[in-house]
């Protein structure tokens, strides 16, 4: 695995001097403005096939030569970008097959970007020839840090050459195609296949419904885009054997959801450092700050568990977006707080898109560290100032890792897929990733270390495992929990759980019985209520709402803990818990409120002994302490996300490293203020 090179935390972001050739006061500015900003970084090359190869053969490197040569002065690193995520106009017109069809199987024309055909030969051909002419032209640069290779890998190709590949890809996965009509439960509407060329990519025109096919083109869009990407990276991995690869990942801008196209679990296996691109919605009119925060750090640790190691923030803004439905300025204190946030929970940097605002085309009004203005006398670079100086001053906690989780809550990305294609339920309040969320929430609050896993993770790390709505379960996946909890881990399960194999086939015979032993209790029936109804349950004679779905379940040999009180399943388990050899099961069967899951939280954390590792005292949930840390110190971010002063008591002294004021006793914590103390550990 390769690391970074980098004895600092990285600021900066996405530098795009091929807008402003014919600018050169702009340009010969540019560095000298950087380095007033504390921005020790530049990306470059995401969009410059065009200005880079203006004509098939004939190249111009000079201006991307002269960014290393720049960036070395102000003593700055490159992360250098390859092209692919938007290829040149020439390109499109002499090989058309790199263009992208749609599932309807029209040709798309040239314009945008990220829209390539993932399967072209041509074009991985010609993707691979200029990622040589890169790494033999700036592989031996001293300042050159990274690869980020292309942007934003996303969408889906169906030409022929695609329909060919899924059918290569579907021959190696079930050999014949009995096992695949089998498999996809074909004879349904009379669909079974009884030739390979008869299968197509899912599509509005031809097939939308088979959902075993569109799990499986789902799979293969993600491989695919894998392949893609590792011949993206042969040149370099041979020719710079040395150099750090990534790609920047996404998350949905309101929900924080990951990207629903790509398995990420299985694409990180071929990064060196994960880094992904963070757009939240601060300051919306729908939530608190406090939830926002919470939002952001839950996504922050599942890109941090991706890989188990620290991350990069690739992208973020400096200011507001230009894409929201409303696009909010940042109000004071929150580009410091909201940067250094990331920082706590494992990033190791903290860059923007982008350096300069275009001065058109779309994103021309996106928030930029020199805005159109185009000098450092605005609020937007005097808080990129501030946050450059505030990684400069915490330095040292780039050696440092998140401190370790002893509670999992697993995440996968085949059972989101599954789930959201499933007809069933009600597609407005499946909300896999949101009810993820609300049994974070508790976690957060307590600042207790939580990472978000796939199931393939090795559970045995772990005291407690979250494995809500887990819809498509194999059963080997079942046994492992039960091997997990009968060891000695606590697991806790709820509703949409183990209703349908890995094949999306239904399991016969009701609840699988690994289940059944694990949790103590069979499921009979799944009540999806509509948003206005509810029902209540009833735990140590307090009651809490249930809504959207409520299991009927019967128990076996687990023990209630609370009992539904209305409608035709008034009494029966709501929530239970069983011993299990040396472990405990809880199975949670309607969705709650975070009311409740904070008062169960509260009783298993207690069982469970799980606290914060961190020392100091807070007075308020929406005040985080994330702890990072070496073999001989830890840091603690404080942050308080709240529109009101809270406080925070230290009961030693501790140096504060933003202000370097040694701080002991009660500190004030301004609303967004954010406070990080270096502890020796003793
Ligand atoms: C990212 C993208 C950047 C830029 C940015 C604007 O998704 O990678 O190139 O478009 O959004 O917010
Ligand atoms: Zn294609």
């Amino acid at each position: 695995m390769k690391e970074l090179n980098s004895s600092y935390l990285l600021h900066g972001g996405d530098y795009n001097p091929e807008q402003w050739q014919d600018y050169p006061q702009i340009l010969e500015q540019d560095f000298k403005l950087m380095k007033d900003a504390n921005i020790n970084t530049v990306t470059v090359g995401m969009f410059s096939w065009a200005a880079l190869e203006p004509e098939e053969g004939v190249y111009h490197f000079e201006w991307l030569d002269d960014v290393f040569d720049h960036m070395n002065e102000i003593g700055g690193k490159v992360i250098l970008a390859t092209p692919s995520g938007a290829r040149p106009a020439w390109m499109a017109e002499k090989y058309p097959e790199v263009l992208r069809t749609n599932s309807k199987g029209e040709k798309l024309y040239f314009g945008e970007r990220h829209n390539h055909c993932f399967t072209s030969p041509i074009y991985r051909a010609k993707v691979q020839e200029f990622n040589t002419l890169l790494a033999k032209r700036y592989g031996a640069r001293n300042n050159l840090l990274m690869w980020h290779v292309s942007n934003e890998y996303g969408g889906e190709c169906h030409c022929e050459l695609c329909q060919e590949a899924f059918r290569h890809w579907l021959k190696n996965k079930y050999g014949t195609l009995k096992a695949l009509n089998d498999a996809w439960w074909t004879t349904f509407w009379g669909h079974s296949f009884n030739d390979w060329s008869q299968v197509h990519s899912p599509s509005p025109l031809g097939d939308s419904n088979l959902n075993g096919l569109n799990l499986d083109w789902r799979r293969f869009v993600s491989d695919q885009t894998i392949d893609f990407y590792s011949n993206e990276i042969q040149p370099l991995r041979e020719l710079t054997p040395n150099v750090p690869i990534t790609t920047n990942f996404m998350a949905d801008t309101f929900d924080l959801i990951p990207f629903r196209g790509l398995d990420y679990f299985e694409f990180a296996k071929h990064l060196d450092v994960v880094s992904w691109d963070c757009y939240p919605a601060w300051n919306n009119d729908f939530e608190t700050p406090k939830h926002t925060a919470m939002k952001v750090a839950m996504i922050d640790d599942y890109f941090r568990s991706l890989k188990q190691q620290n991350f990069l923030i690739m992208e973020s803004t400096p200011s507001q977006v230009n894409w929201h439905p409303y696009n909010r300025a940042k109000r004071p204190n929150v580009h410091r707080l909201s940067s250094l946030q990331h920082i706590a929970h494992g990033s190791d940097s903290n860059l923007y898109f982008q350096w300069r605002q275009s001065r058109g085309a779309s994103e021309m009004f996106h928030g930029a560290v020199i805005t159109h203005e185009g000098s450092s006398k605005t609020r937007i670079f005097h808080d990129v100032h501030q946050v450059g100086q505030d990684l400069n001053a915490i330095a040292e906690v780039k050696d440092c890792k998140h401190a370790k989780a002893e509670v999992a809550i697993i995440f996968d990305h085949e059972n989101m897929w599954a789930l959201n294609d499933t007809q069933n339920y009600a597609n407005e309040t499946k909300n896999y990733w949101q009810t993820l969320q609300s049994h974070y929430q508790y976690f957060w609050e307590h600042d207790i270390p939580v990472d978000i896993i796939s199931p393939k993770v090795d559970l045995t790390a772990y005291k407690l495992v979250i494995d809500p709505m887990h819809f498509l379960m194999s059963t080997k996946f079942m046994d492992q929990l039960y091997k997990f909890t009968s060891s000695g881990g606590t697991v806790v399960g709820t509703y949409l759980s183990g209703v349908v194999n890995e094949n999306d086939l239904a399991y016969l015979g009701g609840w699988p019985e690994q289940l059944q032993h694990l949790f103590g209790l069979k499921v009979e029936e799944t009540d999806t209520l509509y948003p206005n109804q509810s029902n209540v349950i009833e735990m140590d004679g307090q009651s809490f709402r249930a809504q959207d779905y409520c299991e009927v379940i019967s128990n076996i040999s687990a023990k209630n803990l609370a009992i539904y009180k209305d409608d035709f399943y008034a009494g029966r388990p709501a929530v239970t818990m069983k011993k299990v050899d040396h472990g405990t099961s809880y199975f949670i069967a309607c969705r709650t409120n975070s009311d409740f899951l904070n008062s169960l939280y509260e009783l298993i954390s207690k069982r469970l002994e799980l606290k914060s590792d961190s020392s100091i005292g807070k007075d308020n949930a929406a005040v985080s302490i994330q702890i990072r840390q070496n073999s001989t110190h830890k840091y603690l971010f404080v942050m308080n996300f709240d529109e009101t002063a809270h406080q925070v008591e230290l009961d030693h002294s501790m140096t504060e490293m933003l202000t370097n004021e040694l701080r002991n006793g009660t500190v004030k914590m301004p609303a967004g203020g954010v406070a990080i103390f270096r502890d020796q550990i003793v």
